[in-house]
């Protein structure tokens, strides 16, 4: 039996059980203990507790880790990165600061296009390497549990490797099949032809979601559709980029088609927040983005306040948001998306966890749980929002291991 005590915690915050995800009000509820323990036994939470009511029976065989000074929290819960790409986009990073936009670049073949061409040019030996590089800035910030998509291989090959690589590298692959349309397509149309032909059914048994980017000169409402109905039909859970830019349907199509979520919601107007808020679809925000573009930040506070559920992510990709870091993110929810630090908390957490459909093992400190823990180098744990830059992690313990010691 493997045993590790996390004692002497200035305090232990976890979302309250509850079904997920937690809306509305709920979404505040969170458990705190102050001089705290968490017991982690086999890789799962045995107990949390307060050190006053600690009893150990005597056992010898406990490894202990002294939380003097600390908070834990559950390891976060990373539901949308991009992290099986090569190259960089350095060189776009400083046109657009000297005011090219995002959607130029992209319809010029820049973009998007641009870090397929990098991607096609690493092989999938390459391409490992850098998902498992990505796998460990994630883990460094406190991110135990994450989703990786493919889209920037967009040949079957390539969309291949990468899901392969996000699922080694310990992540839940989604393929982003419809991400942009390849040079070799003369359209949209024949593309999808092609990848739900060849490229769909080795797909269906990596990942375990469909991703489509549906945005004016990606994919419109129609082709959304296609691929997405086709991949449901395939047996896998759908995700879609939508209101990134514009309002294209995305809202409607994945209620329609039930969507585990739709991301982004820059563009989301009071129609859309009404109809997300009826469904059972969460809204995934994604501010680092935001803020990375220049881009109008979604109505986080209103879709709340109207009961949808909604989670945050990074979005890590070369392009819209090179950060792999959710304690950055919960730190934009509550300055710029209005939200309170127990908001983010669970939108980071047991939210982002339903997503995935994961949030019967993940996203909360409670026994039967993984013991999955961020220690926050912290006399309180809503520093994880408070620090600005997101500097707040002393260490992460995955499966009751410790994982990386700063
Ligand atoms: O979620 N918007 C589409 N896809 C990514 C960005 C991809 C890129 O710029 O490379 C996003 O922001
Ligand atoms: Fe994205």
């Amino acid at each position: 039996m493997s045993r590790l005590l996390v004692r002497d915690l200035a305090q232990v915050a976890t979302p309250a059980p509850g079904p997920a995800p937690l809306r509305g009000r709920a979404l505040a509820d969170v458990d705190v203990l102050e001089d705290a323990y968490v017991l982690c036994v086999d890789g799962a939470i045995a107990e949390v507790g307060r050190m006053r009511d600690l009893r150990l029976g005597g056992a010898d065989d406990v490894e202990e880790f002294d939380g003097r000074g600390r908070c834990a929290v559950p390891g976060l819960v990373d539901c949308h990165t991009h992290p099986a790409f090569g190259g960089d986009r350095v060189e776009e990073f400083s046109l657009r600061a000297a005011g090219a936009s995002y959607e130029e670049l992209h319809a010029a073949g820049g973009g998007i296009l641009s870090t397929v061409r990098a991607t096609r040019a690493l092989g999938e030996d390459g391409l490992r390497e850098r998902v498992e590089l990505h796998a460990s800035w994630m883990l460094r910030h406190g991110t135990t549990t994450w989703e990786g998509k493919s889209g920037y291989g967009l040949d079957r090959d390539m969309e291949l490797a990468s899901l392969r690589a996000v699922r080694v590298a310990g992540g839940s692959p989604t393929w982003l099949g419809a991400h942009a349309v390849p040079p070799e397509y003369p359209d949209a149309d024949a593309y999808l032809d092609f990848v739900l032909a060849e490229v769909l059914p080795p797909a269906a048994q990596i990942a375990d979601a469909a991703d489509v980017f549906l945005e004016r000169g990606a994919f419109d409402e129609g082709q959304a559709r296609r691929y997405l109905a086709a991949c449901r039909d395939a047996g896998l859970a759908l995700r879609l980029h939508g209101d990134q830019f514009t309002e294209s349907g995305a809202i409607p199509l994945a209620i329609e088609l039930g969507a585990a979520s739709v991301d982004h919601l820059e563009a989301t107007g009071d129609a859309g927040v009404a109809a997300l808020a009826g469904s059972d679809v969460v809204g995934v925000m994604l501010p680092a983005s935001a803020l990375f573009l220049g881009r109008p930040m979604p109505p986080a506070r209103a879709l709340v306040d109207a009961g949808a559920a909604i989670a945050l992510a990074t979005d890590f990709n070369p392009g819209s948001s090179f950060t792999t870091s959710l304690p950055l993110v919960c730190s934009l929810a509550c300055t710029q998306l209005g939200l309170a630090p127990a908001e983010a908390l669970a939108a980071v957490t047991v939210n982002a966890a339903h997503v995935l459909g994961v949030d019967d093992r993940v996203g909360r400190l409670a026994p039967g749980l993984a013991a999955d823990l961020l220690l926050l180098d912290a006399p309180d744990w809503r520093y994880l929002a408070y620090s600005l830059a997101g500097d707040v992690v002393a260490a992460v313990i995955r499966g009751g291991r410790l994982a990386s010691p700063r």
